[in-house]
């Protein structure tokens, strides 16, 4: 049965970064600073492979034909909270991008995902959309913020973290086998309350000093 891509990020400068952000002293400021950059370096490698088209233009010199990013817009969908911190940094290397929200959050008794916003462009089946989240734990928010994106007629998705559990892609995996997932770690597993171990912590308060 065909099950979805795993492509792990061994850039040196995303395991750099990702080193300083599960460091339980970096403060509040310095996660986001550095979760942000994480998300430009994400972005460049889960767009490496989108089509090319030729277009012609005229240097100051001559006409030529050079290469662009061909058709179809990018949508980013981060999930509330945590999937924010990747978002600027993403627009950074892509600012025509258009923008979904998708509010979820896990019920720390049951670990489901409820949804409490969703708002996205109407053109979905057009777009190629990266739904953004840093972790990916036991993958009900990722597999909800699918399904939801899927009903609202998208079908070409990538699914971008920061770490996931081995039970979390499992899962995922058989829920969403046609989405491809990019992250910059696979961490060793879930623990009783379904934290990623060793994971970074509540990657959402961790972001905004909650809790
Ligand atoms: C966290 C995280 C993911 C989710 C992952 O969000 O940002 O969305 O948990 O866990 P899962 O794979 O088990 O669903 P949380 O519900 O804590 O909300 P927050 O981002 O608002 O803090
Ligand atoms: N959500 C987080 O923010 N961290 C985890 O380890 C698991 C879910």
């Amino acid at each position: 049965m065909p099950t979805s891509r795993v492509t792990v990020v061994d850039h040196p400068l995303v395991q750099h970064k990702l080193t300083y952000l599960r460091d339980k002293n970096r403060s509040t400021k310095g996660f986001r600073q550095i979760l942000n950059e994480i998300g430009m370096l994400l972005a460049y490698e889960v767009t490496r492979d989108l089509p090319l088209e030729p277009v012609t233009i005229e240097t100051p010199i001559q006409p030529m034909e050079g290469r662009q990013i061909q058709g179809k817009k990018l949508v980013f969908a981060p999930i509330l909270r945590a999937g924010v911190g990747f978002l600027d940094g993403m627009l950074s290397l892509v600012p025509s991008a258009r923008v979904a929200h998708v509010g979820l959050y896990r019920d720390p008794e049951t670990l489901d995902a409820v949804e409490y916003y969703f708002k996205a462009p109407s053109d979905l089946a057009d777009r190629t959309v990266l739904v953004l989240d840093p972790m990916l734990a036991t993958a009900n928010s990722a597999i909800a913020a699918l399904d939801r994106l899927k009903a609202r007629g998208a079908s070409d998705l990538r699914f971008v973290c920061l770490l996931a559990a081995p039970e979390g892609l499992a899962k995922f995996q058989a829920a969403h086998p046609d989405v491809p997932i990019w992250t910059a770690a696979i961490d060793s597993h879930l623990n009783d309350h379904g934290y990623i171990v060793p994971g970074l912590g509540d990657a959402g308060d961790r972001m905004y000093g909650t809790r």
